[in-house]
Parts: C-alpha cells; structure tokens; sequence
C-alpha cells in the first residue's frame, strides 16, 4: 500500500488529529495542510501574516477541506512570538498530535532576526527549535497518529516532522557563525547559510528522536524534504535583491524543472501519518536525483547523523533560545 506512488488518496483518516503546521500559508505548508484537513484533522496554522493565512483558509475551503483550520499568528524570526504562539496553542487545544516544522527562507542577503541570529538559521532552525521544546508537554499529552505500534485506541505516538532539503549537503557544522555579528555577515555566503541551516533540521530532527526514544515518550521525531517544488521560496532572494531578471529566471527554472508544490508536500505527509514508519526516518521523493517522485525513506549525508555535532548544536540552541528540554540525553 505505501510503495512506490503513494499519495494523498493513501492518507489515513485523521479524524480527531490536531496538527500544527508552520508557514502554513504557502508552497508545502499550504498544500499539506490541505491534505491533513482533507483527511479530517484539525490544522493550527502557524503563519507570519495572518491575512495570508486567511487567504490560504478561503482557497483550502473552495477546495473541499474536511477538518477545521485555525490561523495563529506565528513570526519564527522573533522568539517571543514563538513562546506566545505555543502559550495560545496550549490554552486553545487538549493535547497536539503533530507538529510540522515547515516554514523557511532560502538563500537572502545577510540579515539578522530580532534576537540577533543569521537570518535563515533563526527561522529554519532556531524558531523551530524553541517551538517543539515549548509545544512538547501538549505533544506528550496527544492522542497521536493513527499508526504501527498502535495502542487499543488505534492510535500509535505523536509526531514531530522537521522539513529540511537535499541542500543539507552544503551545510557545514560550523554554527557558531550563526550566533550574527560582524564576522559572521561578513563570511557570508548565503547558499553555505541555507545548508548549514538545512543541516541543523536533520541533525535536530535526529537527535530529538533519539531523546524522545531514551525517554520512552509517546512522541516520535522524523525528517522530510520535498526534493524541488515550484513554491515562493525561490523568489524571495531575487525579490530581497531587487532583481526581476533573476526572480524570473526562477519562475522560468521552477516551470520547467520543479514539481508541483502539492507533489512537493507528498514527503512532508508521509512523514506525519503513514503507519509503517517508527521514528527518526528521512522521507522524500523517490524519483529522479531525489528531486521528484513519490515519497519513500531516503538517506541523509553522514555529517547529518553525527551524534557529536547534534550534540553540540543541541547544547548551543538550548542556550541561544533559552528554550532547556525536559528530555534525557540520548543513550
Ligand atoms: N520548494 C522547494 O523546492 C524546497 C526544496 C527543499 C526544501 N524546501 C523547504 O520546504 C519548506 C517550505 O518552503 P516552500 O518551498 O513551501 O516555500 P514558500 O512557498 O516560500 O513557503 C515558506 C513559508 O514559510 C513562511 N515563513 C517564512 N519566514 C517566516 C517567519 N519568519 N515566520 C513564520 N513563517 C515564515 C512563509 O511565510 P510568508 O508567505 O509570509 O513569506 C511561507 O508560509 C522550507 O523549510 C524549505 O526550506 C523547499
């Protein structure tokens, strides 16, 4: 059944699932929102601007969404806004089933967050770092994903999915670049800034697994990628350079080469509810150079797995959010 063509038709009913999902409003959020509120869960929509989120709401609805939607404000780049987001998660819901930390940027000019921190670290990596340790106590509190190892409700763990890209490849672990300052905007190289901060959700997403499996918690953490889709994210950097020839050459190489955005979310789905996975799996397309196709587990580069530099970016986040985990360290 979740061999090769799987896709949204093969999804699972969710009905009394409550998902988060972060940049909800757009490319992958947007389209994996749609198919997790199609099956029937209920969807918190994390975004930066909530009259795009209401956007999005109006078009999911013309296109037969069946679960509920609720838009929350949510900036990744302002770590009070991530700590207030989860406070209204928490106060509004009984427990969370899942959370997909999908929001991102690619690729802009240098540029610091609010608290500091390079710009693409701080909202790939570090926002999504201080709102699955804030939204942990709801996800332990979950009924979770209808799944393998299911308990006598039919229910198995909740679920953490971290997207990252095949792009973790250029990432180096040379983070203490991303705490900003002068040295850090003027080593810039803004590729090296998206790998190094793709690297940081797959050495996240890996460690938290091993922590939630050491705990024995009933929550489970998985990774994604969506190989190459045509979303906003490509257009963003040109558009933060003021180059209309460059944002369209994007739009040009994004018809021709990329996937749908709805293809692209496949992966990210997969990782949230299909049963046959059972924690710290990556997912993504199957087909060609890993850039399109059905989702399947895939491998992540070696460095993404090094226990050591997941270690040392784990101690580093905890101390640059000021967001410490109720977790063991793993075995
Ligand atoms: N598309 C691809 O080919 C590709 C390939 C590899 C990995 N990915 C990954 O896929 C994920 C989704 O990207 P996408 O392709 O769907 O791009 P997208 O269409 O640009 O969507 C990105 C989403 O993130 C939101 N976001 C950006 N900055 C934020 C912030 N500070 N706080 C909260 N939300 C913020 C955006 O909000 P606004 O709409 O307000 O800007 C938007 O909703 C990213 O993690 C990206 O790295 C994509």
């Amino acid at each position: 059944m979740f061999g090769s063509g799987w896709n949204e038709t093969d999804v699972s009913d969710l009905d009394g699932v409550t998902a988060v999902v972060t940049g909800a409003n757009s490319g992958i959020g947007y389209e994996a929102t749609r198919i997790l509120a199609d099956h029937g869960a209920t969807v918190v929509m994390g975004c930066r601007s909530v009259n795009r989120g209401a956007d999005a709401v109006s078009s999911i609805r013309d296109a037969t969404a069946s679960g509920s939607l609720d838009v929350r404000e949510l900036d990744l780049a302002d770590l009070d806004s991530v700590a207030s987001f989860a406070t209204v998660v928490d106060e509004a819901y009984d427990g969370l089933d899942l959370l997909v930390n999908n929001a991102g940027v690619m690729a802009l000019p240098y540029e610091e967050t609010g608290d500091g921190f390079e710009y693409q670290f701080g909202v790939n990596h570090l926002g999504h770092f201080a709102l699955t340790g804030h939204l942990l106590d709801d996800l332990r509190a979950g009924e979770g994903i209808p799944s393998a190892g299911a308990d006598d409700d039919g229910r198995g763990p909740s679920r953490v999915v971290t997207v990252s890209s095949g792009l973790h490849e250029r990432g180096d672990a040379e983070f203490e670049a991303a705490a900003g300052g002068e040295d850090a905007a003027a080593d810039y190289d803004r590729w090296d800034a998206y790998g190094r901060s793709k690297l940081a959700n797959l050495l996240f997403a890996y460690e938290l697994d091993r922590r939630l499996a050491t705990a024995g918690a009933s929550v489970r953490s998985f990774a994604c990628h969506p190989g190459y889709a045509d979303t906003n994210l490509q257009l963003r950097g040109p558009e933060a350079d003021g180059s209309r020839v460059k944002r369209l050459a994007m739009r040009a190489a994004n018809a021709v080469l990329a996937q749908s955005a709805a293809a692209g979310a496949l992966p990210t789905v997969y990782a949230a509810t299909a049963p046959d996975l059972s924690g710290g799996e990556f997912v993504g397309p199957g087909g060609l150079l890993g850039m399109r196709g059905a989702p399947e587990v895939t491998e992540s580069n070696e460095l993404s797995r090094d226990r050591e530099a997941a270690a040392d970016l784990w101690e580093r986040s905890e101390a640059w959010t000021g967001v410490a985990y109720d977790l063991p360290e793993a075995r």
